[in-house]
Order: structure tokens, then sequence, then C-alpha cells
């Protein structure tokens, strides 16, 4: 039966998506916003405004779907990173928080040139183009759908400075050399189970897996960095909590020094970098 007010219809979604959702209440507000085209704090402000039947039909539905476990994400169309909102379909990965960590350290030291590999939404290249206005930047990606989705949102957010190249890894961009190269490739190994959240059996299985060791797409891109640097430019890389080890020993192997990796917020290392004093 049609709940009568927001109130109701609230209380209704958070009990529908209590036995599937960890976020029942967030997912709730954030569709029930949705569905009536009000902000979550008007939501809550106005409890007792009546629900009509074309919002609830709206409600419903999406409800449905998250109910079997499609992310809030892809339901919504969109998704804030950093200090913005990005447009999000299911032809790029969620950006995530431990992405932000990313995006915090190789803006630690600035450059007038940089390439992204793997750029799906678009949510690290335009991080950077925002905190740097003048920097050209390359954002490369096989998937000629996430490239449309990473083009609309760096054209909504009013970006010119990012060149967008279709192809695999360094492919696209064969002479240029570039101060900083960050990259969140895929980093899951093909037999492992899905990861810890739900949303990876909804997003594109060529943004998670990378073959036998999760490390393919990872190893690619250090052992060619060194053909793509300036003299001391730097790689900033995200990886599996479980991968850093690895990751630093193939930098050094390849010549990077200052090698270091960051902890995201559950305490994993999840980001590492280096600078290549003597690229090849
Ligand atoms: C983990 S997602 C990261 C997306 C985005 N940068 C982020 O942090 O949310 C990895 C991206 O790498 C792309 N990718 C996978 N293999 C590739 C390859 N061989 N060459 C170029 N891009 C590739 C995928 O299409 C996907 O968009």
């Amino acid at each position: 039966m049609k709940p009568a007010t927001l109130a109701e219809a609230r209380r209704w979604g958070i009990d529908q998506l209590a036995a599937t959702s960890p976020s029942a209440a967030i997912d709730t507000d954030c569709l029930l916003a949705a569905a009536t085209d009000l902000d979550p704090v008007q939501l809550r402000a106005w409890p007792e405004t009546p629900l009509d039947a074309a919002a609830w039909q709206r409600f419903r539905r999406s409800m449905a779907r998250r109910r079997a476990g499609e992310p809030v994400a892809y339901l919504l169309g969109r998704r804030a990173f950093m200090d913005f909102e990005l447009t999000i379909t299911p032809a790029v990965l969620i950006p995530r928080p431990e992405t932000e960590h990313l995006v915090e350290a190789a803006l630690e030291q600035p450059t007038d040139r940089v390439l992204e590999l793997g750029t799906g939404s678009g949510c690290i290249a335009i991080a950077l183009a925002r905190a740097w206005p003048d920097t050209r930047i390359d954002a490369v990606d096989r998937s000629r759908g996430a490239l449309a989705v990473a083009r609309g949102n760096a054209d909504a957010l009013g970006i010119t400075s990012i060149r967008f190249l279709a192809g695999d890894w360094y492919g696209p961009v064969t002479t240029d050399r570039y101060g900083l190269i960050v990259s969140n490739p895929p980093y899951i190994a093909d037999h492992e189970p899905e990861p810890d959240r739900d949303d990876a059996r909804f997003e594109p299985r060529g943004a998670l897996r990378a073959g036998a060791d999760g490390l393919e797409a990872l190893d690619t891109i250090i052992a060619a960095a060194p053909r793509h640097l300036r003299p001391g430019g730097t790689i900033w890389l995200e990886h599996g909590h479980r991968q850093a080890p690895a990751i630093r020993d193939r930098l050094a192997a390849q010549g990077f020094s200052g090698i270091e990796s960051r902890f995201d917020l559950a305490g994993h290392e999840r980001v590492t970098g280096g600078v290549l004093e003597h690229p090849a």
C-alpha cells in the first residue's frame, strides 16, 4: 500500500533494504530524494509532506533495483568525488574514496604535463585539471563507453585541458614525456571472489580484473613508465591492499627512488609512488 507521507515512505524503504544493504538509511534517503525531486535534508525537514502517486512509483522501482544489489550511483546516475559531482553510468567504475588518496598524493608535486592511464569516469584527470588549470593532461582508456562518460563529465565542469585518448595503456601516447603518470588500473585477480563491495557485480569487468595475480595492468604500466617520464618525473599508482610490497619492488627495479606507500582510511597500503631521476 502506498505510504501517505515522506516519513512513512522512508520507514518502508529502510525496512526493505535492511537485509541487503549495509547503508539502508542513506540509500533510502538518496533514492527517495531523487524520486520526489527534493534533497535529503528537505526530506528530513518535512517528514509529513504527502507522497504523490508518481513519486511513489519511481521510488518503488528504484528500491526494487537497489534490493537486487544495483549500486545507488548507477540508480542516481551520479556520484560525488573530491569537491565535485560526476555523471556515472554502468560503462564506468564508480569512483571510490580510496582514489581520493591517489589524487591527493599526485597533487603534491605540480607539473605542466600529466598522463592518466585508465580514466574511467574521468574522476582523477578532472580533479587534477581543476587543481592545475594550466596543466595539459592526457587521459587514456580502452573503453570507448567510458571515454564518452569522461568527456561528458569534463565538458559539464567546463574543463578543456584534458585530451581523452582511446587505446591500450601507452598505445595512444608514444611521443610525449610527462612530469606525472597516475593510474588506478584494474588490480583484482581473475580467480578472486568479488571484492569487499557488492557494487562490483554491476561494474565493468575490464575495470576490475587484471589477470592471474591481479598485477598484469600494474606490471605493464610500471615497465613502460621510464620511456614516458621526464627526468625527475613521478608516478602514483592505486593498487590492492596486499600489493604494495610488489609494487615497491617493481618500481625499484625500474630505477624509481623515493618510493613510498600511503594508507587508505581502512589502514591499508593503497597507493604507491616514486620519482624517476634518470628515465630510459
Ligand atoms: C579501476 S578503473 C579506474 C577508473 C577511474 N580512473 C577511477 O579511478 O575511478 C580502470 C580503468 O582502466 C581501463 N582499462 C582497463 N584495461 C585497460 C587498457 N589495457 N588500456 C587502457 N585502459 C584500460 C578500464 O576501462 C577502466 O576504465
